[in-house]
């Protein structure tokens, strides 16, 4: 069940609080809200000049530039919501794993955990490491005030994980899998061990003004239901139930989930993030209407003539068919190459479509 249920509540004016956050909570909004996954990176000359002269790290490190990039972007795009500029990566560090970013390959964990000595080994009582996160968060917080929604995140226990324990991206996850059936003591003591410091690295962000956290478990995807249920979903659950009693309200993120869904929904997160794979009403449907959805234009369609990229959008925003409960997205980031001014006509098209019209006249 979702944390608030609108049918019980004073729905109060349309136009109350951020058009974000009701719709997190199912309440009526004036129009659709949207942001984009990836929203702040490489696609974006701006973010490219302060790559210039900085790592990744150093920008996630620095509160000041973290905001920067975070209010640039978001300002930039005319979105109703800035997620905040971190990596998923970061509470590797303070869990007792190097990692760098090289150029071109992604991540890089220098040891990976491969054996139940190696998770004994990772420490929990560093989160307050992560402080400079929270940092920015209070500094993207005192510029837009409550004008947009702002989006703390972090990864989810199982995604994490993997990035642990391959020590990079995977495309057969056979090092997590190995570790998940073959020493499933210390697969459950991995995760309950990233739950703890997701819990305290999310307290911090809600603390420093994050009105909703998003949990990306982008490679769950690679999970059958089967192994989803027996050995990933308790540990979100937790996550996502921990965060909620900190009052706000929960994104639940993955790709390539049309088979997880349902499965996912019962963590008890407010909204469920929908990859592009099956249409938004097909995917909302699996979810369940008593939680709101988030999504799910294929990133990529962000490259097409104006004609589809207007058309794929418009068949979104009809999917929702005006149900309260939708944020327009992408159904993963967008990637470097993507034209800025698709980015932003998107929003112009969400923030104008009305949907008398775009059933009728149109297109
Ligand atoms: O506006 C935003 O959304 C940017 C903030 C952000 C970053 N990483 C900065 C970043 C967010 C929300 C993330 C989350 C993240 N990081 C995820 C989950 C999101 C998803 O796509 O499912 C994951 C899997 C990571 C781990 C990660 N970080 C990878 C795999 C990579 C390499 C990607 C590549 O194409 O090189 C990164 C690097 C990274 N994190 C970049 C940015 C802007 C690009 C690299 C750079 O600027 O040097």
């Amino acid at each position: 069940m979702a944390i608030s249920d609108p049918a019980s509540q004073d729905a109060g004016s349309i136009l109350e609080g951020s058009r974000f956050i009701r719709a997190c909570l199912r309440k009526p909004v004036d129009r659709t809200p949207v942001w984009f996954l990836r929203q702040a990176g490489r696609y974006m000359q701006e973010y490219r000049e302060v790559r210039k002269h900085h790592t990744l790290i150093e920008i996630c490190k620095k509160p000041e530039l973290a905001a920067e990039v975070t209010i640039t972007a978001a300002e930039r795009l005319g979105v109703d919501a800035a997620i905040i500029f971190a990596d998923l990566l970061l509470p590797l560090e303070p869990m007792g794993l190097d990692f760098e970013f090289q150029a071109g390959e992604g991540p890089v964990v220098h040891r990976p955990v491969r054996t139940p000595e190696d998770v004994k080994a990772l420490r929990t009582d560093r989160a307050g490491d992560l402080a400079y996160v929270a940092l920015a968060i209070e500094k993207v917080a005192g510029h837009f005030k409550d004008r947009l929604g702002i989006i703390g995140f972090c990864g989810a226990p199982y995604t994490l994980a993997s990035y642990m324990i391959e020590g990079g991206g995977s495309r057969n996850y056979i090092e997590t899998k190995k570790l998940m059936y073959g020493s499933p003591m210390a697969w459950s003591s991995l995760l309950d061990k990233l739950v703890a410091v997701l819990t305290e690295y999310c307290r911090l962000q809600v603390q420093a003004g994050a009105d909703v956290i998003q949990i990306f478990d982008s490679w769950v995807g690679s999970l059958s239901l089967a192994d989803y249920r027996d050995f990933a979903f308790d540990a979100s659950r937790r996550l996502v139930r921990a965060v909620q009693a900190m009052g706000v309200p929960v994104i639940y993120f993955g790709v390539e989930t049309a088979g997880l869904l349902a499965q996912m929904a019962e963590t008890g997160a407010d909204v469920i993030g929908l990859d592009w794979r099956q249409p938004l009403d097909v995917g909302w449907r699996a979810v369940g209407h008593s939680h709101a959805v988030q999504g799910n234009l294929d990133p990529i369609t962000l490259f097409a003539p104006p004609e589809i990229l207007t058309q794929r959008v418009h068949e979104v925003l009809r999917a929702a068919a005006g149900r309260p409960g939708h944020i327009f997205n992408l159904g993963h980031g967008i990637v470097p190459g993507t034209p800025v001014e698709n980015v932003e006509a998107v929003v112009k098209m969400v923030h104008e479509f009305r949907l008398e019209e775009g059933l009728g006249t149109r297109e």
